[in-house]
């Protein structure tokens, strides 16, 4: 097809935006809707129905206003529940999803213990559970469902600063030390947790490593796109933010996006020029 795709990035708040980061980065040339859910924010302590609820409303108004060619689940807390009733709802809908990176955190541990730092709600999901029977038989699990961190990562994007102890307390049970062994991997299995990692390496007890699906999730978007829009020269791409509220972004936050677009930008013009 001779035009860019558009893709819809998804989350219930700010944190897909990591995700939107690596995407840009593997597809310069696409156009995109960046779409947070503030009506439903926070998805992690809620009850799966509401949840499912929240992303199948949200979702009928993003495509009917937007007509992506693809939608990128950018929160571990809607994909571990929702990618089914989204495929059946869009059949002809390319979905690509969120989920903890279990896998590579099982195949890179020395230690064999590994943590699963998300949401109450993604912790408690069976599709995790599942996740780690299938790749982590050989590791000792910890999940990790913080209360807050997601919460924190929006006040940290509004450009307020966040308490190093409240960081700290959220991320402490992720360090478990036994018979001589101690945690080395730590999956970030929500989407926000990315944008306070400087914070989690400073205040970790010992250096682990952090594992972020998001060049995964990119690499399975262009994937998925690639027969139908191979990639093309880079041009000004199009970056709209959607509140699900209608809201419009604040000053603070306005100022991070325009940061975010003109650092993609940047980080595009080598391979335009390759
Ligand atoms: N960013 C979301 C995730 O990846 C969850 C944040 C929330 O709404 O609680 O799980």
């Amino acid at each position: 097809m001779n035009r860019s795709p558009k893709i819809l990035v998804f989350d219930s708040g700010l944190g897909g935006l990591t995700v939107f980061r690596a995407l840009a980065a593997q597809r310069p040339d696409a156009d995109y809707v960046y779409a947070a859910d503030d009506l439903g924010f926070p998805y992690g302590p809620k009850g799966e129905d509401e949840v499912t609820a929240l992303v199948l409303a949200a979702m009928e108004r993003l495509i009917a206003d937007h007509a992506p060619d693809c939608v990128v689940i950018a929160c571990n807390t809607a994909s571990t529940l929702v990618l089914p009733h989204l495929r059946t709802g869009w059949p002809e809908m390319p979905f690509v999803g969120t989920v903890p990176a279990i896998k590579p955190a099982a195949e890179g541990s020395h230690s064999r213990l590994i943590s699963v730092l998300a949401t109450p709600g993604t912790v408690a999901r069976d599709y995790t559970r599942d996740l780690i029977e299938k790749f982590a038989g050989h590791c000792e699990v910890t999940l990790v469902g913080s209360q807050k961190l997601a919460g924190l990562a929006e006040v940290y994007m509004q450009g307020e600063s966040v308490a190093d102890a409240d960081i700290a307390a959220e991320i402490t049970p992720c360090f478990v030390e036994h018979d001589g062994r101690r945690t080395d991997s730590v999956v970030l299995a929500c989407t926000h947790y990315p944008l306070l990692l400087d914070s989690f390496k400073r205040l970790a007890p010992w250096p682990v490593r952090w594992i972020d699906p998001a060049p995964a999730i990119a690499r399975r978007a262009d994937h998925v796109l690639s027969e139908r829009f191979p990639s093309h020269e880079i041009r000004d791409a199009a970056f709209d933010f959607v509140f699900t509220s209608g809201a419009a972004p604040a000053p603070r936050l306005l100022k991070t996006l325009d940061v975010l677009r003109r650092s993609i930008a940047l980080a595009a013009r080598p391979r335009a020029s390759a």
